[in-house]
């Protein structure tokens, strides 16, 4: 890849300053750069014109996100004497606000938590759950085929939601503020609103004629929908958030804001009804841990796809040892969409939720299952025997986002959350203000049948009462030689959230690019089905495709970002994802 020499010119910036300028009033000024330098590394488009923005460096405390009020909820709350898990409850509280297309307080999520000083590792998940009336027949027609749209838009496409519950456990398990404080911050940008931006304003319109009536009264004006730079005011949201800082997740349980799902529910067969709000679980537990790198790659356990991402980890490791595959680029190539398409085939057949069907993590995670597997991708390369099929995949928009927060005694939280499709399920339930997630199409509705991103599922991802869908978010965290959180990393992008941590670590841990140029750097995904290796545009000229006959090649913009931060030394370095409207923050 390195033989990609298209020459960029790279910023450097080595102060936090950039993105305050999108926000009235501000005194900050992002269009200053310092220093310019050239150098040759295959980037994105644009990549190296947006560094200042998208790159900073810290001594104590590093947040990265997906929208510049959500980095600066985090770090307000860490200046206000926070630790990493409230600038991460404060963060998410805020991203909820101003990225509603991502995510939101419907919605449901996975977070990582490390303190490494009191040996705290966990993983919470918060992931939205089939309410008890969920069921696959619920989606098809009589003929047994999928009902079009059922899953993605409107009341049944909601799994009963989960960010409330999650955010408010965590802080009350491991924050230092009180709840009421952290959520100050998103309070404050839905009573006064924010400036609608690009991507969202482009979103809106997009999905302007599936919106309910009330969601269409809060995102447009005169019956059009708002505009970029209007002001996006949520009233109702606002004073949901401040029922939440009185009761608590209470509030989504059995307050004012469940009686008001309930009610919208009782014209849709009570789909979704008091009792599957009120019992709500937050599941917690211990990460999953792979190698990467030589070094101790921790995940979140299934339903999350992170073990999978760790297979992938560990069978490219080996095939990197062998001697007699390809070299060079074509042997790297080969090496990394190999090891993805197996991870992504124990996706498709085994993964699921592992309270309904059994996900063998032992053997996923085994180095004898990455050897025996790299063994056989050996033989068929060896002997020719190769297969292709077909289809393609359309560029989608953005949506799902990630907080990566990291402190300089490696105190890290990797959270990745969602409301799964742009906008959810394009309904706002009256006088909440809040959007219903469209995640019960993270369920293979039939065997085989793909989803929003193109994934097919097996038996294994089948809607059942209470059960949780099988999820690409893998929040990550890459422990050092002492335990400590080196890297905190993670993405929105659907299918190709595995893959596109795995692209950037390669870059950052094994071929020596900064932090922002792995993130920058165009990624290659495979996901077994579509049986195509999707690779980003700028390496069309350079990519040795005719030396690939076995691979179907498709050149298409990915849609994942990339949120990573990083101790290198004394430093912090954050950088969020050119490709997106992040930023990361650092004191
Ligand atoms: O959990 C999942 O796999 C999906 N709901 C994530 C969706 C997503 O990342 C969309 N981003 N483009």
């Amino acid at each position: 890849m390195r033989s990609a020499n298209k020459t960029f010119h790279i910023y450097l910036l080595f102060v936090s300053f950039g993105f305050f300028s999108c926000i009235p009033g501000s005194k900050f000024d992002f269009t200053k750069r310092n220093a310019e330098i050239s150098v040759s590394v295959p980037q994105i488009e644009g990549a190296g014109d947006k560094r200042g923005r998208y790159e900073i460096s810290g001594n104590e405390f590093i947040i990265s996100t997906d929208h510049p009020l959500a980095s600066k909820a985090g770090i307000d709350a860490w200046k206000a004497g926070g630790n990493v898990v409230d600038a991460f409850v404060s963060a998410s509280f805020a991203v909820s606000v101003v990225r509603p297309q991502s995510t939101g307080l419907l919605g449901g999520g996975f977070a990582i938590v490390h303190f490494p000083g009191k040996k705290i590792k966990k993983a919470f998940d918060f992931r939205e759950r089939s309410p008890k009336k969920g069921k696959a027949e619920l989606y098809l027609d009589q003929d047994g085929k999928p009902i079009p749209g059922k899953t993605l838009n409107g009341p049944y496409a909601a799994g009963v939601p989960g960010i409330i519950q999650g955010l408010v456990l965590i802080q009350k398990k491991y924050g230092k503020l009180p709840l009421e404080k952290v959520i100050e911050p998103a309070l404050g940008f839905a009573r006064r609103g924010f400036p609608v931006y690009l991507d969202l304003a482009k979103t809106i319109e997009f999905n302007w004629k599936h919106m309910n009536p009330e969601m269409k009264s809060i995102f447009g004006k005169e019956d059009r929908p708002l505009r970029e730079g209007e002001n996006l005011i949520q009233e109702d949201l606002a004073q949901v958030l401040e029922r939440i800082q009185t009761n608590g997740d209470l509030e989504i349980r059995r307050g004012v804001t469940a009686e008001k799902i309930v009610s919208y529910y009782s014209g849709f067969d009570q789909f979704m009804d008091a009792n599957d709000l009120d019992s709500y679980q937050v599941f917690e537990s211990e990460p999953i841990a792979g190698t990467a790198f030589g070094k101790t790659l921790l995940t979140m356990p299934p339903p999350s796809s992170g073990v999978h991402m760790l297979t992938i980890f560990q069978t490219w490791n080996e095939l990197n040892l062998k001697k007699n595959l390809p070299a060079g680029e074509t042997g790297k190539i080969i090496n990394l969409t190999e090891a993805m398409r197996v991870g992504y085939r124990d996706r498709a057949d085994f993964g699921g939720d592992p309270r309904f069907t059994n996900v063998d993590v032992a053997k996923f995670l085994s180095v004898d299952y990455a050897k025996s597997e790299a063994n056989e991708i050996e033989k068929k390369i060896v002997s020719g025997a190769w297969a292709n099929g077909s289809s393609s995949l359309k560029q989608e928009s953005y949506n799902t986002t990630h907080i990566s927060i990291l402190d300089k005694e490696g105190n890290a939280v990797s959270s990745t959350q969602s409301v799964n499709g742009s906008l959810g399920a394009k309904v706002v339930v009256p006088g909440t203000g809040l959007i219903l997630n469209n995640t019960m199409d993270d369920f293979s509705v039939a065997p085989g049948v793909p989803n929003l991103y193109k994934l097919v599922g097996s038996e294994a991802n089948k809607i059942a009462p209470g059960k949780t869908p099988l999820s690409s978010m893998s929040p990550s965290i890459l422990l050092d030689e002492n335990g400590k959180s080196e890297i905190v990393i993670g993405a929105p992008g659907g299918s190709q959230i595995p893959t596109t941590i795995i692209n950037t670590l390669i870059r950052y841990k094994k071929d020596g690019y900064s932090l922002y140029e792995s993130a920058s750097y165009p990624r290659l995904h495979h996901q077994f089905q579509p049986d195509i290796l999707f690779v980003e545009p700028e390496l069309k000229s350079v990519f040795p495709e005719a030396n690939l006959p076995f691979y179907k090649v498709q050149y298409i913009r990915h849609w994942a970002k990339v949120f990573a931060v990083a101790r290198e030394g004394d430093k912090l370095i954050g950088v969020s994802d050119p490709r997106g409207e992040g930023i990361p923050l650092s004191f």
